[in-house]
């Protein structure tokens, strides 16, 4: 098997499907040198494969990555070249056996010209391929599978549906697969965090916390910035936690009143004592549209040369990060805003209308995936989030997940 491996057995092993791609080598990177044990906990040991189709890509940087000396363990693989030693090796099961968390950047970013479908149809058979690989060679009842590729808000359904129908035979596991498959939605708080600070010119000992909802493509991206606040900076693994506990709801903004009326002065409404400020609507609705589409400033300065992949491979990190400290037993748990199958969860169901996938504040355990779902920021959305931004997003949101459902169900 094609590997660079150093190290004893591995306690934790995190698979990365597409790991040669441009979100796929910094997310490696990340992982490399963020989940040392030191860092998560004493005398475990972590070990990443790296599986691509791209048999070059994915070996160049499994070999760069094993030179850096931190002690997490590294393998890679890929399908044989026509011809190659062994035609009837498997690469992913050797990628995916014993893996307990799986992260999926694979996929072909949006290029110009390409409408939503073509990207949709490209990536669904991507993700269906490797969920047939998921189902096939890890235990479904332990593994985490975080999704990157886009459209995340179809392809999360297709890659749930597509599991669930690979072991329906066993309806137990079967409805503990949607506890355990997630799509990261974290870029768009990341975004929302960096344009309100970089809107309030804050300090650089502070940092902007916005919770945002719902999915993960324009509309259906609901930056709440009336449930914004300031922190104290701690770095950029504090940086997520703080992101956590705003989206549980766990703490009230305070500073942000007063900084965001030094900053913007008259712009600022409903200021009144104890409560957070509303942003003038002007400038709160260009704050708004910036996040939705975010992810088209960084695709016009490439030229249409690909997507986002250092800020999404940063976000991605931060997530699979936590989930890899549960599985070490660093942590007891995984409190963050992640896109799942919701139907489970009977209060967010009702709230978003059944639109079945929704991007809500989770409380996740290694033993029962996502346990509970917060739905205070739902119930929180001021005036302008309820009737301006919430319908867009469920309508649109709604339409995005029948389509990856319909797809699933006609391969079913
Ligand atoms: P990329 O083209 O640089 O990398 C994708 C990698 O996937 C390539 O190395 C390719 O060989 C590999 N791949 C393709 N089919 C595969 C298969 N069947 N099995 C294994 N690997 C396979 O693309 P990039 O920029 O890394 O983006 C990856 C995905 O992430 C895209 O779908 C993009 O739209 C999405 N994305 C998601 C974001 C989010 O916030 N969730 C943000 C930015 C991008």
């Amino acid at each position: 098997m094609p590997h660079v491996h150093t190290g004893a057995q591995p306690a934790v092993k995190v698979a990365v499907l597409g790991a040669g791609g441009g979100i796929g080598q910094t997310l490696s990177l990340l992982l490399k040198t963020g989940l040392a044990p030191a860092s998560v906990a004493q005398q475990r040991r972590v070990h990443i494969a790296l599986y691509d189709v791209n048999r070059d890509a994915v070996a160049g940087a499994a070999t760069d990555l094993s030179h850096i000396d931190t002690p997490v363990s590294v393998s890679w693989h890929a399908p044989e070249p026509a011809g190659g030693a062994d035609p009837l090796a498997d690469p992913l099961q050797a990628c995916l056996a014993g893996a307990q968390l799986v992260v999926i950047p694979a996929g072909v970013p949006r290029k110009p010209g390409m409408t939503r479908d073509d990207l949709f149809n490209i990536n669904a058979q991507i993700v269906r391929t490797l969920a047939d690989g998921i189902a096939r060679h890890c235990d479904l009842a332990r593994v985490f599978v975080l999704l990157i590729s886009n459209p995340v808000n179809s392809l999360v359904p297709v890659l749930v549906e597509t599991l669930t129908q690979r072991c329906r035979a066993d309806a137990a596991l079967a409805a503990q697969i949607p506890r355990r498959v997630f799509g990261l939605t974290q870029l768009d708080a990341v975004r929302a965090s960096s344009f309100l600070h970089q809107a309030l010119d804050c300090e650089p000992s502070e940092t902007a916390v916005v919770p945002v909802v719902g999915g993960h493509s324009g509309n259906t991206i609901l930056p709440l910035f009336s449930q914004a606040r300031l922190e104290p900076a701690r770095g950029s693994g504090a940086a997520a936690e703080s992101r956590t506990e705003s989206a549980a709801g766990a703490k009230t903004g305070s500073k942000i009143g007063a900084k965001i009326s030094a900053k913007l002065g008259s712009s600022i409404l409903n200021d009144t004592a104890g409560m957070m400020p509303t942003l003038d609507p002007g400038v709160r609705q260009r704050l708004v549209h910036r996040v939705q589409f975010g992810g088209d400033e960084v695709v016009r300065a490439k030229n249409g040369a690909g997507s986002a992949t250092l800020s999404m491979a940063y976000a991605g990190a931060q997530v699979a990060c936590k989930f890899a400290e549960m599985l070490l037993g660093a942590r007891n748990e995984v409190r963050d805003t992640l896109y799942a199958k919701v139907s489970g969860h009977a209060a967010v169901d009702a709230i978003t209308e059944h639109v079945g996938y929704f991007s809500v504040p989770l409380t996740i355990t290694a033993a029962q995936g996502a346990a509970e779902a917060d739905t205070r920021l739902l119930e929180q959305m001021d005036t302008y989030e309820r009737e301006q931004l919430w319908p867009a997003c469920l309508a649109e949101l709604r339409e995005s997940v029948d389509r990856g459902l319909e797809w699933a169900h006609a391969r079913g």
